[in-house]
Formats: C-alpha cells, sequence, structure tokens
C-alpha cells in the first residue's frame, strides 16, 4: 500500500505545502511573502493574512503537481512550532479542518526537527548518528541525532540566532530583509579579515550572537562620523567580515563539538546553511579532518514543506498521529529530545 502525505509548513513567512508518497517528495510548493521586505522585518499580522490568502492555492498547486487527488492521501501533516502562533495557527487550522473532512489522520511535526530530517530526502544520507548544526532566523543549535526521531540538543544560542545576527547587521547595513544572503553575496567579493569584530566565547557548547550586533552598530558609528560614505565604500568587506566573524563562531562550537562527541559525520541544516561562506569553510574542514558533511540543496536550507513532509513520514510509519486537542505550539522543542548543557 502507498503511504501518500500531504504537509503544510505556515510557522513563519513561507506558506508552503508538498506531497510525498513512500518517501519520495512528489511536489514542494511555496509562496514567498514578499511584503515584510519593506518593513525591514517581519510583520506577524500581515505574516498571519498572507498565509490565508495563500493557503488554499498553494495545498491545490501540492496536489495537481504530485497528480494525485485529496483522495488518495492517508494523512495530513503540519508544523506545529517553533513559529509565530498567528502563522501556525493558518497551517494548523487548516490541516486539522482538511483532514477531518477526508476522515484522515494528523501528524504534528516540529519544524527544528524536520529542518535536520530534510537530509533523508535526497542521497546520500547520512547514518546514525550525526552531528547538526542547524543554523536559521529563530535558532542555532547543535543537535546530536540519534535516530531519524531521537535528537540531543547539545548545545544551542543563549540570546540571538545567527540568522537573526546576519539580518540585524544587514539592516544596519541598510539592506532589506532578509539581509542573510545579500551578506553572503557582497561578502563572496570582499576581504574576510578587513575588519575584526569581537567573538563572545561561551563555555560549553553554547553560542551567543548578540555581542556582535552591538559592537558593529558601535563600529558604523565611529566609522561613519568621519566618512559618511563609509558603507556604500567598503560594503563588500564589511560583509565579508561580518561573516567571518559569524561562521568562526559556528565552526569553532562545532569542532568542540566533534572532540567531545567522537562523531564526524556532520550535517548542517536551515536557513543559513545556505551560505556559501559556511558552505565552502565546511567542506576545506571536512578535507582536512576527515569527516564526513552532508550540506542540503539550497531549496531544502529555507522553509520549505517538503522537509515537514519527510519527518511526517517517519512520523507515519511509526503510527506518531496528532489529534484534535494538539495545538500550535510557538515555542516547541523537539520532542522527546533530551537536552544536555
Ligand atoms: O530556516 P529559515 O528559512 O527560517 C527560520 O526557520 O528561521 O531561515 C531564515 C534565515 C534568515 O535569517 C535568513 O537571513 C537566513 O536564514 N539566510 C541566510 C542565507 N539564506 C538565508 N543567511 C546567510 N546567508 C545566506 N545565504
Ligand atoms: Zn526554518
Amino acid at each position: 500500500m502507498n503511504i501518500t502525505i500531504l504537509a503544510i509548513e505556515s510557522s513563519c513567512d513561507e506558506t508552503a505545502a508538498a506531497v510525498i508518497r513512500n518517501g519520495k517528495i512528489l511536489s514542494n510548493i511555496i509562496a514567498t511573502q514578499e511584503i515584510h521586505a519593506k518593513y525591514g522585518g517581519i510583520v506577524p499580522e500581515l505574516a498571519s493574512r498572507a498565509h490565508q490568502q495563500n493557503i488554499v492555492p498553494v495545498v491545490l498547486d501540492a496536489l495537481n503537481t504530485a497528480n494525485i487527488t485529496k483522495y488518495d492521501l492517508n494523512a495530513v501533516a503540519y508544523t506545529q512550532g517553533p513559529g509565530l502562533l498567528g502563522s501556525l495557527l493558518v497551517g494548523v487550522s487548516f490541516a486539522k479542518a482538511y483532514a477531518m473532512g477526508l476522515n484522515l489522520p494528523t501528524i504534528a511535526i516540529n519544524h527544528m526537527q524536520a529542518h535536520i530530517l530534510a537530509h533523508f530526502i535526497d542521497d546520500p544520507k547520512p547514518s546514525f548518528p550525526f552531528l547538526c548544526l542547524t543554523v536559521s532566523g529563530g535558532h542555532t543549535q547543535l543537535v546530536k541525532v540519534i535516530s531519524h526521531l531521537e535528537m540531543e540538543i547539545i548545545g544551542q544560542t543563549n540570546d540571538d540566532a545567527v540568522g537573526e545576527a546576519f539580518d540585524k547587521t544587514a539592516k544596519l547595513l541598510g539592506l532589506p530583509y532578509p539581509g542573510g544572503p545579500l551578506i553572503d553575496q557582497y561578502a563572496q567579493l570582499g576581504n574576510p579579515l578587513a575588519y575584526k569584530f569581537p567573538q563572545v566565547d561561551m563555555p560549553n557548547l553554547d553560542f551567543s550572537f548578540s555581542g556582535i550586533k552591538t559592537s558593529f552598530l558601535y563600529f558604523l558609528k565611529e566609522k561613519t562620523k568621519t566618512n559618511p560614505e563609509f558603507i556604500t565604500e567598503n560594503r563588500n568587506d564589511i560583509c565579508a567580515s561580518v561573516q567571518f566573524t559569524l561562521i568562526s563562531i559556528l565552526i569553532k562550537k562545532l569542532k568542540k563539538a566533534v572532540a567531545e562527541t567522537g562523531i564526524t559525520s556532520i550535517a548542517i541544516a536551515g536557513g543559513v546553511s545556505a551560505n556559501k561562506g559556511l558552505r565552502n569553510t565546511l567542506e576545506k574542514l571536512a578535507q582536512q579532518n576527515n569527516w564526513q558533511i552532508f550540506i542540503p540543496k539550497f531549496e531544502y536550507c529555507t522553509d520549505n514543506a517538503a522537509m515537514i513532509a519527510m519527518a511526517a513520514h517517519y512520523h507515519y510509519l511509526q503510527g506518531r498521529y496528532a489529534n484534535l486537542e494538539t495545538v500550535p505550539d510557538p515555542r516547541m522543542k523537539i520532542p522527546n529530545s533530551t537536552l544536555h548543557l
């Protein structure tokens, strides 16, 4: 019998739906909300409204592209959290109502776990255990992945996420939201050692990124006082230097995690794993240290529903269903994960 699941992602500013059959993605549709760019960040109320408008066409597109009808489905999955409450509510409510109308079970998925499970969409797939550096707009975590649905968080940020640090520094440079991809683009053309920013070193495997934002703000104030054109004249070098600092903080902890766990099979996941500087640095390190690395395809780095579908497939195999009482959880932790700090 086929196992065919519709998965819905609406945790932040992408309305997405995907269909998976027997573990293979048949469609992966995303409607990106452009409206937030002009506000310099996500406006939660506008995000929920856009999800309301996009959800039906995105789901229909996902079914059509997969060349199936709703009657071919065995389950409907949705992102339960973490994320913005109003955004999550749209996906969760839609999925529950749709499943109820079709008399199907629902599956509630943790968004961060799904970012990691995106590595099981295509070959090569990592074997267990592996370490995953999960880097997104809302999270920065070092996760020991024991099996598809068993994970241990061994380090995490104590303040800002690394994606947030990218976006906030980009904003100070006058770049539109989300600034991470733009910093990455300009950084390719600049000198990463042109400027130096302090790196706050946390004990254990934790991260801190809030200090860099503040020091960057003072750095720009100082420089633009004497030269108002400082940013435009040095944009590439500034971006390269900021990016170098952020990647250095991530890599330092990743090396420490490898030393502490002895695990040399390493994956990256989440929006910031699209960063070319991070991808190149990891590739070099893997060669030098004989690590096996897993870098997701660009389309599976940032938010998408294919990763939710992949996670749903493993939940379905284990009979892990949600019920009508399952509600959105904006601060949801990876289920069954132990936190070792
Ligand atoms: O995983 P994601 O799409 O959403 C969350 O779950 O947060 O991650 C979005 C984050 C944003 O902060 C965005 O600026 C960052 O990923 N990002 C990047 C790049 N592409 C996306 N940061 C640096 N370089 C990139 N190429
Ligand atoms: Zn995400």
